[in-house]
């Protein structure tokens, strides 16, 4: 499978128009990336559906192509996976450089292997993105672990001991790392002030119907026992919390009216109770949330915590929508230190936001006016066509290479509820969308 798209992509949007209509979201990027390198696991077969396809998803099945695993796609959301022909832990070519899930490689082939060397990770560039913690995990359990010429060299000579770990962060990445390595290992593994997100209690239910021994995922206290062999499964894995939130919040800056559907409401708390703050009227049925937004929005204060607080990953799009609200808001963000890079893109747009600190402070204007802009991350990128959905006139948004890590088909899924909107690799083509949609 070869991984597409081309750096000169971009999206031009004419802006103005209200989303209207229905939107059904994909799978949970943040688990699948977790629970592909989980299949590394057991020897016997996986099927895994509702796996998003967009690139991070792609990266890690082509990663475990590179090392032996049969990989096939059923369809374009189905995958089933055969580790037992897996000829190597060593993970450094340079695509996998690019994405930060690369690290949950080496806990995966840890725990079934007993040694792993992985490049170090990449992803988007929102803060320093260490991994102290999980290395801290990992030696717990009795693996050596070194960072050496850029790679992660671990070995557990032999087989991981269950050990305890108090995670001095509350950190999704390591708690996830730690449970798939602790899965196969001997003895008990506890963790302490683990991460709650759905996605690592996603990965814990996958785990567990291979046969794993996890309690308590979802507190900050999760117990794995080990077992010595994981066994064949299917799975179909959860909504993406962060995908849906992305519509909705699209639906309220451009006034609209969007019924988000293949969604867990219970996941979108937080977010449906800043829409719900600022004026929008928000309904939960069973697998839908539905956004109508009023057009006077009020300001108000978001901090961005560990589930179930704000979660950072909403932050670039909040913030968006705030611009448009009447009064000063502020979004303070705890999570990452570098996550307000989307602030000089907004002001080309006409935003008033000044940042002091990890807090930006939002005056709302009338509206932005259409500019060209750069997406600097995956959330953020998501967050400025948000803005260019809402402002008068035509913007572009290039380096889309971001966005397509995580959203599927968001051009698509965009125009289908009324957005202008094309992806065009040239100059030449924003033209002739300028000059077909008038
Ligand atoms: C995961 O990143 C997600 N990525 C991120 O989503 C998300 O923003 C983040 O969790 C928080 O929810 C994936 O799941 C692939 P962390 P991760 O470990 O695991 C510090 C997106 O847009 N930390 O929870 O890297 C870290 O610097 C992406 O989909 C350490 O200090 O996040 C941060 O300040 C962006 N040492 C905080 O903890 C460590 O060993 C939380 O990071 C690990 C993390």
């Amino acid at each position: 499978m070869t991984i597409k798209g081309y750096d000169m992509d971009q999206y031009v949007i004419k802006g103005g128009n209200p989303l209207v209509g229905e939107v059904e979201i994909g799978g949970a990027k943040n688990a699948a990336l977790a629970i592909l390198a989980a299949t590394l696991l057991t020897e016997e077969t996986v099927q895994i559906e509702n796996v998003p396809d967009v690139r991070d998803t792609q990266v890690m099945l082509e990663a475990l192509s590179n090392i032996g695993a049969s990989v096939n796609r059923i369809d374009a959301h189905t995958v089933r996976i055969n580790t037992s022909t897996v000829n190597s832990v060593c993970l450094e070519e340079d695509f996998i450089k690019r994405i930060r899930a690369s690290y949950y490689f080496v806990g995966a082939l840890l725990g079934r292997f007993g040694q792993a060397v992985v490049a170090l990770p990449g992803g988007c560039n929102i803060g320093s993105r260490p991994i102290d913690l999980h290395i801290k995990g990992f030696r717990a359990m009795g693996a050596v672990v070194r960072i050496d010429n850029g790679s992660v060299n671990a070995n557990a000579g032999g087989r991981l001991k269950g050990g305890n770990i108090y995670l001095d962060k509350i950190s999704v990445g390591a708690t996830i790392n730690i449970m798939m390595a602790a899965s196969l290992a001997s003895g008990t593994t506890v963790i302490e002030n683990a991460a709650k997100e759905p996605h690592v209690v996603d990965v814990a239910n996958f785990l567990n119907s291979m046969g794993a021994n996890i309690k308590g995922a979802g507190t900050d206290v999760i117990r794995i026992i080990g077992v010595r062999k994981l066994h064949k499964t299917e799975y179909s894995i959860i909504p993406d919390q962060i995908e849906a939130g992305t519509y909705m919040v699209a639906a309220a800056a451009t006034r609209g009216d969007v019924i988000v559907r293949n969604v867990i409401p219970k996941h979108l708390e937080a977010i449906t109770s800043k829409l719900i703050e600022i004026g929008c009227e928000v309904q939960e049925s069973g697998d839908a949330v539905r956004v109508v937004a009023a057009h006077q929005l009020m300001n108000t204060r978001v901090t961005t915590l560990a589930y179930p607080g704000f979660p950072t990953d909403m932050q670039p799009q909040m913030a968006v929508l705030l611009s448009l609200c009447e009064g000063t808001s502020t979004v303070t963000e705890t999570i990452f230190e570098n996550r307000f890079k989307y602030v000089d893109e907004l002001t080309k747009m006409g935003a008033d936001i000044k940042v002091e600190g990890n807090t930006a402070i939002i005056k709302g204007i009338n509206g932005y006016k259409g500019a060209g802009l750069v997406a600097p991350d995956l959330r953020a990128g998501a967050a400025l066509v948000i803005a260019g959905l809402a402002a008068e006139g035509f913007s572009t948004v290039s380096d889309i290479v971001y966005i397509e890590r995580g959203y599927e088909d968001f051009e698509g899924k965009l125009a289908n509820l009324g957005a202008v909107i094309s992806k065009v690799d040239s100059e030449a083509e924003v033209q002739k969308f300028k000059l077909r949609v008038g």
